[in-house]
């Protein structure tokens, strides 16, 4: 799926900063090996790339944002890993190459998976040790609940828990919200804490980030039932299979493009109040909304 210029070159920067803060992890070769194939596999970068717009909204911006951008995406590559284990979706494609328990067995993926989640922490406080600003505290934080037991990890079990069963839409959005929602809300407000945002600005860079978090998984699951394997470089039609509740399944993708749309325009009503400055940011909201069609077209 392709990324509009102005967020192209956003993920761009990234994917150097990845390679350089990856040279830093040291271990057996091939653990490091199956740590690499997985996290340069051709991500969208998502994560980072809201972390990095959302900071640069702010000129008070104190410390560089970017180690913190690449521990989003040293987490979220590990959530990727884990959630295709056989004991979770059991897939076999993801990035458009065999999984990573596929590539290098089970054992080696559960440990990249750990080597990934682990490294993300090392990588935030060995960077930013030298820094007197204690924003940086706060901006691990948030990573931490939002990736633990509290939000995606939470999410991921409630998701394991009610497959099979018939979950309304209270539910679903319930966890949504952990699964996905916890991570993507959690890279803009590290954003925005590192930016040193107001209490306001922060509330609305919040609501934002929790339309679009709740947009994103709308999005994925319409996009298992439309999409394909060669296109998404994941399976497709998985979720109805494994008997999961999605939005496809609760509403209809009529309704649920609908309800995408919707909340990927409430979004943007959040990102008034910053202008100009904030138009990567609707690109990413617009980019969530656009990727159906990207993907039926
Ligand atoms: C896929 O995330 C898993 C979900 C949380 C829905 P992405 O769609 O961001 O996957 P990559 O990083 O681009 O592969
Ligand atoms: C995955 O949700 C969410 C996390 C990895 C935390 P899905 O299971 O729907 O993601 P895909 O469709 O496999 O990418
Ligand atoms: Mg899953
Ligand atoms: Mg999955
Ligand atoms: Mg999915």
């Amino acid at each position: 799926m392709k990324l509009s210029p102005i967020l192209e070159k956003y993920r761009q920067r990234v994917e150097e900063s990845l390679k350089e803060y990856f040279e830093s992890c040291s271990g057996p070769d091939h653990l490091i090996e199956a740590m690499s194939y997985s996290l340069f596999a051709g991500g969208k970068r998502i994560r980072p790339v809201l972390l990095l717009a959302t900071s640069r909204l702010f000129a008070r911006e104190s410390v560089d944002p970017m180690p913190a951008a690449c521990a989003f995406e040293f987490i979220h590559t590990y959530s990727l890993i884990h959630d295709d284990l056989p004991a979770i979706d059991n897939d076999d494609l993801r990035r458009g190459r065999p999984t990573s328990h596929i590539q290098f067995g089970e054992a080696q993926a559960i440990l990249a998976g750990d080597g990934l989640l682990t490294e993300a922490f090392g990588l935030m406080s060995r960077f930013y040790c030298g820094t007197d600003d204690m924003a940086v505290v706060d901006g691990i934080a948030e990573l931490a609940v939002a990736a633990g037991s509290a939000g995606m990890v939470g999410g991921q079990v409630l998701d394991i828990v009610n497959t099979g069963n018939n979950i309304d839409q209270n539910e679903l959005e319930h966890v949504h919200r952990l699964k996905t929602g916890a991570l993507i809300r959690a890279a803009v407000r590290c954003g925005a804490i590192l930016g040193h945002a107001d209490p306001e600005e922060l509330e609305s860079l919040t609501r934002y980030a929790e339309q679009i978090g709740l947009a994103f998984q709308v999005a994925d699951d319409i996009l298992d039932v439309v999409g394909t394997r060669e296109r998404l470089g994941k399976s497709a039609g998985k979720d109805l299979q494994q008997g999961k509740t999605t939005y496809a399944s609760l509403m209809g993708i009529e309704n649920s493009k609908t309800y995408l749309m919707q909340l990927t325009e409430q979004a943007k009503t959040e990102l008034d109040k910053f202008g100009e400055k904030a138009e990567p940011l609707r690109a990413i909201a617009s980019f969530i909304a656009g990727s159906i069609l990207q993907a039926e077209n």
